[in-house]
């Protein structure tokens, strides 16, 4: 299945590239205080060819594959914004759900709902204060639009980015900085990004299939995998609403009032768009570097992620390639004594590893995949060097199945594989929790384990695609 042209015009750039290539880059939270000027900033953004879609990323990186985040190391002029909006957003826009077809209840709720929090394995108690967040928690910043602003490190930003235009627009905002010190070029030259405790990140991602070209197109999924690099083929539906997905259907696309009648092209408002989560998350970078040198055991910090610093993987696959995703778990590490079984990377995408057959595993695996597009942001000019945290952005079509699913059960999940009181040694929060390094003939448990990280903030987004942008900026003339 090929995906039409008018759809990849309509989808948003983000689908298909981090952008890497555009180094500078920060993120304006936003809250809305007048739609209508807000949404006439928005005609004036999208009118200024700010506003990317997937055929304007292809053209410009002369490529046909949009899964990956790293793009070849060129000096590309050139600007984007990507326009996120939450459900309180989209009210603050005057948007209302269509009854018939409303947005789901994960994104309606918000991340921040502490119900929410406590669904996605927040264990904090009492929750942690988040700085803002995507509903209202008393006493964080509401936050309607998450605005992803990048250009490249000759080039200067639009003015319609500038304080003076967005306090114009009514629009009251947070910036989180982020940190083009992050992007440098890996080993092969591609530029590549190193999150703050060192290591490359943006390795293991989805490929988006139905989005390839026929001469890149895979075999179906349901189709025994045979090679590994098959295992990352994922359908478009599982990040692009509307199109197929892993159950071989069409993925939800809600819709809202006033949207044209079922025969438009696209057919709902939500169609071709998706779903964005962004966590701000920061990272204790002195007390990870510490506890790593005090603890004496070798490659602990590679051990903790399940990769080395340059992303090589620690499983010795004999099938693999150069590629650094190109690996499985169940027949070259089994038992974790490469990539010990509670690894951050283990974890967060346990290929075959949970489950009996490397086809089962692949297949199930398929359904709680993420298109992950953060960045380093350093909002300390003492942090400069490394950045201070992640601000964690990641794509999916299906909130509840594939990121709060990934959260709960396997990275927060005391209980992940054959586990018991532990959680991811990078994100955990429990206290006292330990870290089990499988050895043989007896392994290790490393521990207690002090906090590494602590949210900021966070949200659930809307992601719309290009046509659903410009009904909203065009709200105000129609009515
Ligand atoms: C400060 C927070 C975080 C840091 C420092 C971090 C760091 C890393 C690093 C170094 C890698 C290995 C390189 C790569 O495969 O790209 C990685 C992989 C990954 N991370 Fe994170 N991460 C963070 C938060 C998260 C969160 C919140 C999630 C999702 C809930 C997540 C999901 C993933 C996934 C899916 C992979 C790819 C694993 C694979 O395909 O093998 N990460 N992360």
């Amino acid at each position: 299945m090929i995906i039409l042209a008018n759809a990849l015009n309509d989808i948003p750039a983000l689908v298909g590239s981090g952008f890497s290539g555009l180094r500078q880059g920060r993120y304006f939270l936003a809250r809305i205080g007048d739609a209508a000027l807000a949404r006439r900033w928005l005609a004036d953004v999208i009118r200024a060819g700010l506003v990317k879609g997937l055929a304007d990323v292809r053209a410009m990186e002369g490529g046909d594959a949009p899964a990956p985040a790293r793009t070849p190391l060129a000096d590309k002029p050139g600007e984007s914004v990507t326009l996120a909006i939450s459900h309180a957003g989209l009210h603050a826009l005057g948007l209302r759900d269509d009854p018939a077809r409303p947005f789901p209840s994960a994104f309606r709720a918000g991340m921040a709902d502490p119900i929410r929090r406590r669904l996605i394995g927040d264990d904090t108690r009492p929750l942690e204060p988040w700085e803002w967040g995507d509903a209202a928690t008393g006493g964080a910043f509401v936050t309607h639009l998450l605005i992803a602003h990048y250009w490249a490190d000759q080039g200067t930003p639009s003015t319609l980015l500038g304080a003076a235009t967005l306090a114009e627009a009514g629009l009251e905002t947070r910036i989180v900085e982020s940190w083009p010190g992050a992007m440098r070029p890996d080993p092969q030259g591609r530029m590549a990004m190193y999150e703050p405790f060192g290591f490359q990140d943006g390795a293991g991602q989805p490929r988006l299939r139905g989005i390839a070209t026929p001469s890149r197109a895979e075999p179906h999924s349901r189709q025994r995998p045979i090679r590994t690099s098959e295992d990352r083929n994922v359908h478009a539906g599982e990040f692009v609403l509307g199109h197929r997905n892993e159950y071989d259907e069409k993925s939800y696309a809600p819709s809202v009032v006033g949207w044209p009648a079922a025969d438009a092209v696209p057919p709902h408002f939500g169609s071709n768009g998706s779903y964005l989560v962004a966590m701000q998350i920061q990272q204790y970078v002195d007390v990870f570097k510490r506890f790593i040198a005090d603890a004496g055991v070798a490659d602990l910090d590679a051990k903790m992620v399940g990769r080395q610093i340059n992303a090589r993987p620690m499983v010795d696959e004999p099938l693999r390639g150069a590629d650094t995703d190109d690996f499985r778990y169940l027949a070259s590490d089994a038992p974790g004594f490469e990539c010990p079984r509670g690894a951050h990377i283990r974890r967060a995408n346990p290929r075959d590893a949970l489950a009996h057959t490397v086809e089962e595993g692949i297949q199930s695996l398929r359904l709680h995949r993420l298109l992950r597009r953060g960045r380093v942001y350093a909002e300390t000019p003492s942090q400069g060097a490394v950045g201070d945290g992640l601000m964690f952005l990641a794509l999916n079509a299906d909130l509840d199945r594939q990121f709060e699913f990934v959260h709960r059960n396997w990275v927060m999940g005391a209980r992940f594989g054959d586990l018991s009181d532990e959680q991811d040694p990078i994100l955990g929060t429990r206290e006292g929790r330990t870290f089990t390094l499988p050895g043989c003939p007896v392994g290790q448990r490393v521990g207690p384990l002090p906090r590494f990280t602590r949210m900021r903030g966070g949200g659930y987004f809307f992601l719309p695609g290009l046509s659903a942008l410009r009904f909203i900026a065009g709200l105000a003339d129609r009515a």
